[in-house]
């Protein structure tokens, strides 16, 4: 994680969306395509592949002003949640609201991460925990990729915590994820009825730590084919999360949920660990992509997470912003070999915040990871925690072209400034967005 690949004086060629070359200006200029070229002058900047937000949650429509305020006053995440607050409390608004209404918050929310050089979202659901509302906030993050250049992967976090209307019944509420949400997912993913708005009952390593090759430094930065290469996604959801957490899913209802996500060929994610102590040896068999916060991860855990290809995704703006004394563990789970993942974690409840620097800060002020490790974390290993590390994470040739260009001299700057944006442009899938 702390070989970065940097290249000084280095340059891109991207051609249709792709990274077409990569090394010194001198080598790429000697490029068939290069003479060709468009270019955009890079001197004075650091150039890094686009960052990868592998956890967010931008499908809500207001600010949780009045849970942020009783926090001031001191009262912890779990009482404002008891009380009324939390998770539910962004519930009315994305039931009320139309599709298109939530996919122009979804929208401004992935160009604020782009602003600040993230170019791949990973967008749950789940503050609609109803059918019809958790289908309906699938369907504004797809309406929302097709209307932003970058690269989107929906995942359907219908078990965020139960649904009010169910608190006495539970049960009732984890069979409708696992009986009619998850089903309805896989239908719609499936080639035969892809386009159709799904509908009630209708009937249903070492890749790990590996370098992100590439901050090019001071350099001309070149494409060509003007308007890239817009990526739409086709599928409703590409993963199943689940908040396994005391007040939201036990083990035993986590468990069933991922296997029935499983069971209807979707990849699964878990949040784990944020609150209290989870064993996490009963997910595993699902084969996570990720396991997201891991606060209270236990060393037992983490010596078994080390020999597997899930990542660990650390959210540690959360703890930032619930004014937390602790960050997760990123030398613990570093040092044994895990590899681990920064994101932002997105979100009106915990975490409302577009920016990957800023993460970037808090993990290396807060959790000690270097610079380097920090940059690793936010953009391959980001990567892998999608499983998109063939397409996206690096700049690499035969890549998607997702790139961020920084106004500064050192890459560890980047982790440096805050409360300040320095990036200057990003390309995502060859598309050029001036911040
Ligand atoms: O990742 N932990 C669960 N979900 C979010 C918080 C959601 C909210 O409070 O709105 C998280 O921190
Ligand atoms: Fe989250």
């Amino acid at each position: 994680m702390r070989d970065l690949g940097i290249i000084a004086d280095g340059a891109v060629l991207i051609a249709d969306g792709k990274i077409v070359a990569v090394g010194t200006t001198e080598e790429v200029a000697k490029h068939e395509l290069a003479t060709r070229a468009d270019e955009i002058d890079c001197r004075g900047a650091i150039v890094l592949p686009g960052f990868v937000d592998s956890h967010t949650h931008p499908v809500f429509t207001a600010p949780r002003l009045i849970d942020f305020e009783k926090r001031t006053a001191g009262a912890s995440y779990e009482e404002i949640a008891a009380a009324g607050g939390g998770i539910c409390a962004s519930l009315r608004g994305v039931r009320d609201a139309s599709k298109e209404q939530l996919a122009e918050h979804v929208v401004r929310a992935f160009d604020e991460m782009a602003a600040q050089g993230t170019t791949t979202v990973e967008a749950k659901s789940g503050y609609g925990l109803s059918f019809e509302a958790e289908m309906k906030s699938l369907e504004a993050i797809r309406e929302a990729s097709h209307q932003w250049p970058g690269t989107v992967v929906p995942t359907l976090l219908g078990a965020h915590v139960i649904a009010p209307e169910h608190r006495d019944n539970p049960e009732e509420y984890v069979r409708i994820v696992c009986e009619e949400m998850i089903p309805a997912v896989a239908r719609f993913n499936s080639p035969r009825e892809e386009e159709q708005i799904p509908r009630r009952l209708k009937s249903a390593r070492d890749d790990k730590n590996t370098k992100s090759n590439g901050a090019a430094k001071a350099a001309p930065l070149r494409r060509s084919g003007a308007e890239g290469h817009q990526q739409q996604i086709r599928r409703l959801a590409e993963f199943v999360d689940v908040f396994c957490e005391r007040g939201a899913f036990s083990l035993e209802q986590s468990q069933r949920i991922l296997r029935t996500a499983v069971e209807h060929n979707l990849g699964v994610r878990a949040h784990v660990c944020q609150l209290t102590p989870a064993k996490l040896l009963p997910l595993m068999e699902f084969h996570p992509a990720s396991f997201d916060h891991m606060d209270y991860v236990s060393d037992e855990d983490i010596a078994m997470l080390a020999k597997l290809d899930t990542l660990a995704t650390l959210l540690p703006a959360a703890n930032y912003f619930l004014g937390l004394k602790s960050f997760p563990p990123a030398r613990k789970l570093i040092d044994a070999g895990v590899a681990v993942a920064l994101a932002t974690d997105y979100n009106p409840g915990t975490a409302p915040t577009p920016s990957m620097p800023f993460v970037l800060s808090v993990a290396c002020t807060h959790m000690k990871m270097s610079p380097a490790e920090a940059i690793t974390a936010a953009t391959y290993n980001g990567a892998c925690a999608l499983r998109l590390q063939g397409r996206k994470g690096s700049i690499e040739v035969g890549k998607d072209a997702d790139i961020a260009i920084f106004e500064a001299q050192d890459y560890r700057e980047l982790a440096y400034w805050f409360g300040v944006n320095r990036c200057r442009e990003t390309l995502m899938n060859g598309v050029r967005c001036e911040g």
